[in-house]
């Protein structure tokens, strides 16, 4: 069984969708901890929810930045953690924690990555006006949103969406493309190569999108 740390700093929706698939058996693996930078983070109440261990660990307590996650390191090593998920973390994750677990950190962006990087990325979709947006899981690297891509989902975005009413959408697709991510992770069909990850078994979806879709 894989197991799996998370290392939330808020709401902790993503965290529960993991939650949920191993509790529904979509998803062969469990959750060793929760570390959390934030003490008020909902996540917290999710994993006694759920009887995780929720850990957590001040960032103030370091004298550096790398210290910080050099201690995070140590914990999930402790618990036997083979892949780390970042679900809502509102971090840059530093070398130590990502020498530790080499494309073992995966993270989920509320955009379609390359664009619209780093905060607030479901705002700047909105904002530039682009016709379809998304989200995309990809592994940590010690850029902001810049390691390999694994899976992406794409939903439409109309000329009179927020920041808000977009996330929303994004957001239950986010839900599904998570746990989707790692279960490939747990079945071992997931293959780095430079830039691409290879997906074992992954058939390309016929056909073409459009958005608006295009009248006869
Ligand atoms: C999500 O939009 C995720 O894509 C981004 O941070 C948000 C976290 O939401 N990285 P939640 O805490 O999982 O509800």
């Amino acid at each position: 069984m894989l197991k799996l740390g998370v290392l939330a700093s808020g709401r902790g929706s993503n965290f529960q969708a993991i939650l949920d698939a191993i509790r529904d058996g979509r998803l062969k693996a469990q959750v060793q901890v929760l570390i959390t930078d934030n003490p008020q983070a909902y996540a917290i109440q999710r994993a006694r929810a759920a009887g995780v261990e929720a850990l957590f660990i001040d960032p103030k307590g370091f004298s550096s930045r790398d210290d910080f996650y050099v201690r995070i390191a140590e914990e999930l090593r402790a618990r036997g953690v083979e892949l780390v998920l970042l679900a809502g973390f509102m971090r840059i994750v530093r070398r130590p924690l990502l020498e530790a677990f080499p494309m073992r950190v995966m993270n989920i962006h509320p955009a379609l990555l390359p664009s619209f990087p780093g905060l607030h990325g479901q705002a700047q979709a909105a904002q530039y006006g682009v016709k379809i947006s998304g989200c995309t899981v990809h592994f940590v690297d010690e850029g902001v949103d810049t390691g390999p891509v694994i899976i992406q989902a794409a939903v439409p975005v109309a000329p009179q969406d927020t920041e808000e009413s977009l996330a929303e959408r994004i957001l239950a697709l986010e839900h599904k493309i998570y746990p989707e991510a790692v279960r490939l992770f747990a079945e071992g069909r997931l293959r780095v190569e430079g830039r691409r990850v290879l997906i074992e078994g992954y058939q390309l979806p016929q056909g073409v999108l459009v958005n608006p879709p295009l009248t006869a």
